[in-house]
């Protein structure tokens, strides 16, 4: 008998639900997360999903994350794709860089539950990876979860998000 795991279990069946939302996303790389962002770009096109690639296109040691993230957190911004996979070595300079894009929230996930939270409670619209921290499978649980996701507009999430925006309009 073929034993189903939690973890499979849920994988098919948000799987299943993602095959019947197709989503326009957007994901980029530099060295550091060029093999995983290879690997993203199938498993979303499997899903059915839109991909718009910001680079980079080859492995190259010498580039820079801000020349591959900073397009896609405008591109996130400007509503050209719906949501963003920006991933580097860790995490957390593609994340540090695409913050500084207005209208983008962005962070560093290595765990399911804010995969998902950071989505409902901070309409976090680019999920930001660290290729030599997370593996494979874990990436693309993490991503299930951020793209099966939806901000709930709750009154005291919105009030927090706007005293972030604020922020925006100072500069
Ligand atoms: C590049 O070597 C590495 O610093 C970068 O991918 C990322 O980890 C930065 O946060």
């Amino acid at each position: 008998m073929r034993c189903v795991t939690p973890t499979s279990f849920y994988l098919i069946s948000h799987i299943s639900y993602l095959k019947s939302h197709k989503m326009k996303i957007g994901i980029a790389a530099d060295h550091g997360g060029y093999k995983l962002k290879e690997i993203i770009h199938l498993f979303l096109v499997k899903l059915g999903h839109e991909v718009v690639d910001f680079g980079a296109y080859k492995l190259d040691n010498a580039d820079d994350y801000p020349d591959f993230v900073i397009p896609l957190a405008e591109a996130v911004a400007d509503q050209e794709v719906e949501r963003g996979i920006a991933i580097c070595g860790s995490g957390v300079g593609a994340s540090v860089a695409a913050n500084k894009v207005h209208g983008v929230r962005a962070a560093l996930i290595n765990d399911h539950f804010s995969a998902h939270q950071g989505v409902e409670d901070d309409n976090l619209n680019i999920i930001c990876l660290g290729g030599r921290v997370t593996g494979n499978m874990a990436a693309e649980e993490y991503i299930l979860a951020f793209l099966n996701a939806q901000f709930t507009g709750a009154a005291r999430h919105v009030r927090r998000l706007g005293k972030v925006s604020a922020l925006e309009g100072r500069e």
